[in-house]
C-alpha cells in the first residue's frame, strides 16, 4: 500500500480560518488546496463518534457538558461555530474522499473511554474509507487506541503521536506497526529526527504557525506540518514532497 504524503495538514479541519472540527473548516481547507486535513475524533454520549479537541463542550459550542454524556440529538442541535454542526465522523470521511483529502484521524478518546473509542472508529474507518483512492492515517496519543486499531483495522495505516517523544519511541512505532511518528514541533530533538531518516520513518509535526518555523523543520528533515494558519501555506499546498507511506 503507498500513500502520497503531503508537507502540509489543516489542523482541526480547516485551522484558525474556520471553526475547528467542521465540515466547513474541511472543505475549506480543500478548496485553498490543502491535499491534507487533520481532525479529533471522539465518542458521543450515544457512542457515536463525532469531530471534537475537547472532552467539554464549552470551548468550541454553545453547549455545556461532557461530550461522552450529552446524547445525539442534544449534541447535533449544537452550534459549533458559525451556524457549523459537530459532524459525525462518517460525515467528515464522505467529504475527504469528495475531495480526494488524505485524512490524518487522530483518536482523541475523553478519559476512560480508550477501547470503546478505538473499536468504534477502527471499525468503521476499515468500512468508510473502502475503496478511496487517498487513505486514511490513524492517530493518536493514547498507545492503547492504536494497539486495538492495529487489530482491528490493520490495513489502515497509523501514525504514533506523542507531544515530546521518548527514547524508545521506534520500539513502540514498530510494535503498533505504524508507518510515521507525530510529535509537537517545539520538543523536536535532531538526534530523534536522525533516527527517524535511518529507520525511513517520516517525522510530522504540530503545530506550525509561522513559515520560519516550517522551513527550519523541513530543513532539518521534518516531511510535514500541521498549521491552524491556511493563509501562510496555501500557495505552497499542491506540492508534494514525493514520500510514499507503507513502501
Ligand atoms: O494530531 C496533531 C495535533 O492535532 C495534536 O494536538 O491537541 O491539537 O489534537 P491537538
Ligand atoms: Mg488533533
Amino acid at each position: 500500500m503507498s500513500l502520497p504524503l503531503p508537507r502540509w495538514f489543516a489542523h482541526r479541519g480547516g485551522g484558525a480560518l474556520a471553526p475547528e472540527n467542521t465540515l466547513a473548516g474541511i472543505r475549506l481547507a480543500a478548496r485553498m488546496g490543502f491535499a491534507a486535513v487533520e481532525f479529533d475524533v471522539m465518542l458521543s454520549g450515544d457512542g457515536t463518534p463525532v469531530l471534537i479537541h475537547d472532552e467539554t463542550l464549552e470551548r468550541t459550542t454553545n453547549g455545556l457538558g461532557l461530550v461522552c454524556e450529552t446524547p445525539d440529538a442534544r449534541l447535533f442541535a449544537l452550534d459549533a461555530g458559525d451556524g457549523e454542526r459537530i459532524p459525525r465522523y462518517a460525515d467528515a470521511v464522505a467529504v475527504c474522499r469528495q475531495y480526494g483529502l488524505l485524512a490524518n484521524v487522530e483518536i482523541k478518546p475523553a478519559a476512560g473511554f480508550e477501547r470503546q473509542t478505538a473499536e468504534v472508529v477502527a471499525c468503521q474507518s476499515a468500512a468508510l474509507w473502502l475503496g478511496a483512492r487517498v487513505k486514511p492515517l490513524i492517530s493518536s496519543f493514547s498507545l492503547e487506541a492504536l494497539e486495538i486499531a492495529r487489530d482491528l483495522a490493520p490495513q489502515t495505516q497509523r501514525g504514533v503521536l506523542f507531544e515530546q517523544v521518548p527514547a524508545d519511541w521506534l520500539s513502540t512505532v514498530r510494535r503498533l506497526q505504524a508507518v510515521t511518528l507525530h510529535c509537537a514541533a517545539r520538543h523536536l530533538s535532531d538526534d530523534i529526527l536522525a533516527e527517524a531518516k535511518a529507520n525511513d520513518i517520516p517525522v510530522l509535526c504540530y503545530t506550525v504557525n509561522t513559515e520560519k518555523a516550517a522551513k527550519s523543520l523541513f530543513s532539518r528533515g521534518v516531511s510535514g506540518v500541521f498549521t491552524d494558519r491556511l493563509d501562510l501555506f496555501a500557495s505552497e499546498t499542491s506540492a508534494y514532497k514525493g514520500l510514499h507511506l507503507g513502501g
